[in-house]
């Protein structure tokens, strides 16, 4: 389609972000709640959907070889390097719409603008939706920015999911080629900076009244995997003093950790996510438990004196209750620093459109953590409803995704590369 060129950005954005965020939500596994998950039909068809919008935007667009969407609108001359945007479009079980989804709707209506004006810039944009980045099916995450990365662990690939498909599996099922993963990865020279808009997920931007924030660094995280074993039996004929119950060892195990965590240490924070108890009937006594750690903290070293005492408690709890233990580290981040200077390209847009430019730090993990081995990364978060995400009473109000999208096409059309 040719670019038609119009008068400068006046118009909404927000309209066809929100229309588009609610066409991509209809995309799920199970109908009544909302999951996306990574080398699925769903993940094939949403693909499919994006790349449609792209196109529309005037890109050219692709799925890369671990099933990320790839779209590029070249500037003023071809083979220029880009500034990547982006965000990821799988989801958490019974998920909210806008974890992820927004950044990567609103990067493709800020370049469908610059296409329907005819503005070509003296860089390229590039639009990326990540195919995995909360890494809901196999035990490790942000698999999608890291192929882009070139730091694609594949020793994931023998990872299995909980039908006990191997990734390598999926891959081929999906129709990629797990052998060809590198075939993904980006050289840092293509890249002039990477740029994510997000939803805070957590209460910060409201409490301070204001749409946007300019983020300063997202926090580390370590997350661990547990196999807890003791001795099934007879829930009837087994004194309580003679069981070796793997459920209430990780009961035990799950509170300590919540109390480890709750003792005023600056920010950190643990959950135990997952949790499955093995044989599972009423009248067993459970003689196999696994469940989840994850433990972040905006300081890396307090998170790893956390994971090291945290890993000391459990091993004296399974100690005294006389259980087996299996602990793995199955995915641990630093805290990644936004880059200074595109900081000030976001704090400068932000304030360009009327706001204050308010810094705060990503509790949340994001794509940033993979990208910032080849490009430096900065992030803008939009206000949601209560600061609740992960859950399906997520929001974000018109006029808020309507600022963040002014922000960022503010920030494409200023933006500099670093000098
Ligand atoms: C991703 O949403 C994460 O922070 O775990
Ligand atoms: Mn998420
Ligand atoms: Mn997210």
């Amino acid at each position: 389609m040719e670019a038609k060129v119009t008068g400068p950005n006046s118009l909404s954005l927000s309209d066809e972000i929100v229309r588009r965020i609610h066409a991509l939500a209809a995309i799920s596994e199970t109908p009544d709640n909302l999951s996306r998950i990574f080398l699925t039909p769903e993940h094939r068809a949403a693909a499919d959907l994006v790349m449609g919008w792209m196109r529309d935007a005037g890109m050219a667009a692709r799925l890369d070889a671990i099933g990320n969407v790839c779209g590029r609108y070249d500037g003023e001359r071809t083979g220029l390097p880009c500034l990547m945007l982006g965000s990821h479009y799988d989801t958490v079980r019974d998920a909210g719409r806008w974890d992820g989804p927004l950044g990567l709707i609103t990067a493709i209506a800020c370049v469908g603008d610059l296409h329907r004006r005819g503005v070509r810039l003296p860089f390229a944009v590039e639009v990326t939706g990540f195919a995995d980045e909360e890494g809901v099916r196999f035990a490790s995450t942000l698999l999608g920015s890291r192929a882009i990365a070139g730091t694609f662990d594949e020793s994931a690939l023998g990872g299995r999911d909980k039908q006990g498909i191997t990734m390598r599996e999926a891959m081929v099922a999906f129709g990629l080629d797990p052998d060809h993963i590198g075939a993904a990865a980006r050289a840092p020279s293509e890249l002039l900076a990477y740029v994510e808009l997000h939803i805070e997920q957590g209460p910060v931007l409201e409490a301070n009244k204001l749409p946007v924030g300019v983020v300063t660094a997202i926090a580390g995280a370590t997350r661990l995997a547990v196999e807890l074993r003791g001795t099934a039996g007879h829930a009837g004929t087994v004194p309580m003093a003679l069981r070796r119950d793997a459920l209430a060892g990780a009961a035990e195990c799950i509170v300590a950790i919540e109390e480890f965590c709750s003792s005023d240490r600056d920010g950190l924070v643990g959950t135990v996510g997952y949790i499955n108890a093995m044989p599972g009937a009423t009248n067993v006594i459970p003689g196999m438990v696994s469940f989840t750690i994850d433990i972040r903290s905006p300081r890396d070293s307090y998170r790893k004196l956390a994971v090291t005492d945290i890993v000391r408690h459990i091993e004296e709890i399974v100690k005294r209750r006389d259980l087996q233990l299996d602990i793995n580290v199955t995915h641990e981040n630093r805290t990644v620093p936004c880059a200074p200077w595109l900081q000030k390209h976001v704090a400068e847009a932000v304030k360009a459109e009327g706001f204050r430019a308010f810094e705060l730090p990503s509790g949340a993990g994001h794509d940033g953590m993979a990208m910032i081995d080849i490009a430096d990364v900065a992030m803008l978060f939009v206000r949601c409803r209560g600061g609740v995400s992960h859950n399906p009473a997520e929001h974000v109000d018109d006029a808020d995704v309507e600022a963040g999208a002014k922000v960022l096409l503010r920030l494409i059309e200023n933006f500099k590369p670093k000098g």
